[in-house]
């Protein structure tokens, strides 16, 4: 029987009702349905496309093109699973590039798009959010950003730097997000964001108060060479890709994953 694709009501049903999110990044159409199939409730088509399939050193040279053509891909393997897709560095630096961008995307097969940032994105966000778009917003570690930020380090070490997220993350919210990503994070920060905000929050490396985990598919496969603590190899017990989908959607779902040892 053809099952009918989540919406943002049944994601934000499933905060309010307490039942854990279960996102990964995917890249294809084979992946997709595997997803699909072991019950992951969001995939990302993420810029992290640029390392893990392109084998850049980051997610900054990563175009709209690149992006399009996964979530093309994607979309062909995908009945229930929600398909989110990356904005890449450069294409929603204003309000009319991001439009144009959202759109392209949102042709390809997106149901929503993810941005990073604050400040200056929250008019950006009003306006997508004004015109139709469905935005997913994205704190902490912003990728994009590493160039400025010195490397992937964690985020919100300090009081004022908590504020802050704290401030950013209702400001997407007022702005019209739907959903929010949360990365690198002491866990008592991502509990704390998750439980200000209605929408739903997704974390990475963000600890298991978040509404939802979310980790990069190659990392949760075993596949990365220096995987951050907060990766968990599901493919060490599970022997199958499906069965390590499987049981990363059970793990998030009963609160096992992530565990104290992914946490910072
Ligand atoms: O690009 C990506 O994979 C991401 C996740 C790390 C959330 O943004």
């Amino acid at each position: 029987m053809t099952q009918t694709a989540l919406t943002v009501h049944q994601l934000d049903a499933m905060k309010r009702d307490g039942e854990k999110i279960a996102m990964l990044t995917c890249y294809d159409a084979t992946f997709a349905r595997a997803t699909d199939l072991a019950g992951v409730d969001i995939v990302l088509v993420g810029d992290s496309l640029g390392m893990v399939v392109q084998g850049r050193a980051s997610t900054v040279g990563v175009s709209l093109a690149d992006i399009a053509y996964h979530v093309e891909c994607v979309a062909q393997g995908l009945e229930r699973t929600f398909l989110l897709a990356d904005l890449p560095f450069g294409s929603y630096h204003d309000a009319a590039t991001a439009m144009a961008s959202s759109v392209r995307l949102m042709g390809a097969g997106a149901a929503m798009v993810k941005l990073e940032g604050a400040g200056p994105m929250i008019d950006v966000v009003d306006y997508l959010t004004d015109r139709g778009v469905a935005v997913c917003g994205h704190l902490g570690l912003t990728p994009q950003s590493v160039n400025q930020l010195g490397g992937f380090r964690v985020q919100a070490r300090d009081d004022a730097a908590v504020d802050r997220l704290l401030r950013d993350a209702r400001a997407l919210e007022d702005a019209g997000a739907q959903l929010l990503v949360v990365e690198c994070v002491p866990s008592a920060v991502g509990r704390e964001v998750s439980s200000n905000l209605g929408i739903p929050v997704i974390g990475i490396g963000a600890g298991a108060g978040c509404d939802g985990q979310v980790l990069v598919m190659h990392d949760m496969l075993g596949l990365g060479d220096r995987p951050p603590k907060f990766v968990a190899d599901f493919m060490a017990d599970a022997g199958t890709i499906r069965g390590a989908f499987e049981a990363y959607v059970l793990a998030v779902r009963e609160g096992r994953f992530p565990g104290p040892e992914h946490e910072y």
